[in-house]
């Protein structure tokens, strides 16, 4: 008995962990197969990831506005970056890492 509620504490633990990095990598992997062509150097005016002068007045914007103008595109940047496959959940995913990586 007590063994078993070790082991189901033990398995929660490293679910919640697992749960944690697998969002991280869904940001990553979006971003680098969807966003990163335009947002890895700028093209077209797309504020380029890790440029703090550029992100700054976007990321006192908030994930939520920022991820509404991703799935609904904004100027020059297509809905969803052109990937109508994705989810709300990824584009939100790709859009917390391209902030992450440009504080
Ligand atoms: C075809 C090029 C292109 C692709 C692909 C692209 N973007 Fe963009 N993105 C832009 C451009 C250009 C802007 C600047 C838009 C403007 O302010 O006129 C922009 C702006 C943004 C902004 C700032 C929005 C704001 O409120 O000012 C975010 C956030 C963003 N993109 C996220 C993403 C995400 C997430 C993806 C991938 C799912 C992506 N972009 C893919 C070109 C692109």
């Amino acid at each position: 008995m007590k063994f078993n509620t070790l082991t189901l504490c033990f398995v929660l633990l490293i679910f919640s962990v697992a749960t944690v990095s697998a969002s991280d990598d869904i940001g990553q992997s979006v971003y680098t197969k969807s966003c990163a062509a335009c947002h890895a150097s700028g093209v077209m005016g797309a504020p380029k990831v890790g440029d703090k002068d550029a992100w700054s007045a976007l990321i006192t914007e908030g994930v939520d506005t920022l991820t509404h103008n991703s799935i609904k595109g904004k100027g020059k940047m297509p809905a969803k970056g052109g990937n109508m496959k994705l989810t709300d959940e990824e584009v939100k995913a790709a859009v917390t890492y391209m902030m992450e990586m440009s504080k």
